[in-house]
């Protein structure tokens, strides 16, 4: 009986994929964060980093937070091994970019029949490589390289 009633420990096992909903969940989450990327104002730069037809980004990136989240690795499955942070390095992600990113992320997931729990851990979760990203892109001569 112990734990039966209570919220999974998201982060264990596969938990947190199994409160996104599983793949088909995923899914709808990340057809959500495009929908916004697609409409809020504060998301244009990045929009414009992005190909027209978001369709092929739509898969990968669903297929990332499918192993991510502790579900199968379809990501490396379909497409091999990725760095988050060294493949974004090809665009410029400050502050602006990172916080966009966030903000659409945070539009998809209040539309989802998430738990408020799941929901704060989802996006507390997401801002470790998003902040990532940022911070591999700072120049050369930066305090780090000192
Ligand atoms: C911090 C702000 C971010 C920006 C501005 C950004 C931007 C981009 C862009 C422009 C693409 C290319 C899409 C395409 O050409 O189809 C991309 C791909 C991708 N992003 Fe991000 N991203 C960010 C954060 C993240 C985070 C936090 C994750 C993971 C949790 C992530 C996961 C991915 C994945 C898996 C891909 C597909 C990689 C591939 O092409 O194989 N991104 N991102």
């Amino acid at each position: 009986m112990i734990g039966q009633q209570q919220e999974p420990v998201f982060g264990v096992g596969d938990a947190s994929f199994q409160a996104a909903g599983g793949e088909a969940g995923l899914k709808r989450l990340v057809a959500d964060f495009y929908r916004a990327m697609d409409s809020l104002p504060e998301a244009a730069t990045i929009r414009a980093m992005y190909p027209d037809d978001l369709g092929l980004a739509q898969e990968k990136l669903t297929s990332f937070l499918c192993g991510w989240l502790g579900g199968p690795r379809r990501y490396a499955e379909r497409f091999g091994p990725i760095s988050i942070p060294q493949f974004h390095t090809r665009w410029n992600v400050g502050e602006a970019e990172r916080d966009a990113w966030l903000s659409c992320m945070a539009w998809a997931i209040e539309r989802q029949p998430y738990s408020a729990a799941f929901a704060q851990y989802l996006l507390t979760q997401l801002r470790v490589p998003a902040e990532r990203i940022r911070q591999v892109q700072q120049p050369p001569g930066c305090p780090r390289s000192r």
